[in-house]
């Protein structure tokens, strides 16, 4: 690759690396450094922003990301970016969601196989269906769907405000029942925080399923005293035994707030990396459930995505115009101040 030179850029990213030199190994950063340098100039050159999801690995959330965040801060970003293009490092149908929110810009993916378990478990037609069996009932849709899904829902939401959307919803259009897709274990979660009806599909996140009560108990044992943080896409017993549970902003903000000695955050494996970064002095425990689809994204894949300007994220113009009303539906909901389950 022309524009990666490997013989200086480890020691002019010396500064980058200070930040990250306790989560990526010196012998790590000889390879991945020629690239963040090589990054950080092409999308200066090409007035390109990289907006990165907090399960990216540190070399991309530290080193070359312009925004970090969960699902809904990334979304108001690429609403309101002055760029001229946006490299969505996360997934497909964050990258979908970019340009609904920005269809006159360039959005670009590193990978479109970069895809989600759950935007994969339900399509448009699921969602017909779903209308014409219950009719005059509300579709809250999580934003982990694809643009076309979102274009027959009424409102989106993400993990940060799934309670508050469905309330929303529900009082604005005098009902007391919302379908809520296609998360089922979110649903249930949600169910429990509001006296709205759920009904609920049977999409699972491939990565936060796999954890059990089981799991967190163990944790426990194995960490007296450790602090649990957990992802509402996890199942509901996992929640129940968690102290907060939360997007995965809300989850680093409850680190920051809080400064829990040990710490254990029931999600994505580089989501500790990350916050480890930004709180050297809180002590976490790792189990690792990787998602195979954010890992599909990398600095190599970065950098060719900037050169080629591939690949690019289109939307079908009429389905743009739904999805973006549902998404700026969502937005106008905001985030509320209460989570999920705050200790
Ligand atoms: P957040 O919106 O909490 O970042 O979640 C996105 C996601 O894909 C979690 O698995
Ligand atoms: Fe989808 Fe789960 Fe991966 Fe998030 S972690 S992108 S919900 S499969």
């Amino acid at each position: 690759m022309a524009s990666v030179q490997m013989a200086s850029a480890a020691g002019a990213e010396r500064p980058i690396y200070a930040k990250v030199s306790h989560v990526i190994p010196e012998l790590e950063w000889g390879v991945h450094a020629p690239y963040v340098r090589a990054i950080n100039e092409i999308k200066r050159r090409k007035n390109a922003v990289i907006l990165a999801h907090n399960y990216m690995t540190p070399e991309i959330f530290h080193c070359v990301a312009d925004f970090v965040g969960d699902s809904l801060q990334l979304a108001r970003e690429a609403a309101k970016t002055q760029a001229n293009t946006i490299v969505q490092a996360g997934v497909h149908f964050m990258a979908e969601t970019a340009k609904i929110l920005s269809p006159q810009k360039t959005v670009l993916i590193p990978d479109p196989r970069a895809g989600c378990s759950l935007a994969a478990s339900i399509t448009p037609a699921d969602v017909r269906l779903l209308k014409e069996r219950f009719p005059g009932i509300p579709v809250v849709t999580y934003v982990n769907t694809s643009a076309a899904v979102k274009a027959e829902s009424d409102v989106c939401c993400t993990s940060s405000n799934a309670a508050a959307v469905v309330e929303d919803i529900a009082r604005e259009r005098g009902v007391n029942t919302v379908i809520m897709i296609p998360d089922e274990y979110l649903a249930q979660n949600v169910s429990r925080q509001t006296a709205v009806k759920i009904l609920s599909w049977k999409g699972r996140c491939e990565v936060h399923e796999r954890f059990s009560a089981a799991d967190i108990r163990a944790y426990r044992e194995a960490n007296p005293g450790i602090f649990v943080l957990a992802h509402p896409e996890c199942p509901p017993e996992v929640i129940a035994e968690a102290d907060f549970a939360g997007s995965t902003s809300a989850m680093i903000g409850y680190v920051g707030r809080h400064r829990p000695a040990r710490v254990v955050m029931v999600t994505e494996c580089s989501m500790s990396d990350n916050v480890a970064v930004e709180f050297p002095d809180v002590e976490f425990v790792r189990p690792c459930n990787l998602c195979p689809h954010m890992k599909r994204i990398t600095l190599p894949g970065i950098l060719h995505a900037l050169e080629t300007m591939t690949v690019e994220v289109t939307v079908d113009p009429a389905i743009t115009a739904r999805a973006r009303a549902s998404v700026e539906r969502m937005l106008a909901v905001g985030v509320p101040k209460r989570s999920l389950l705050a200790a």
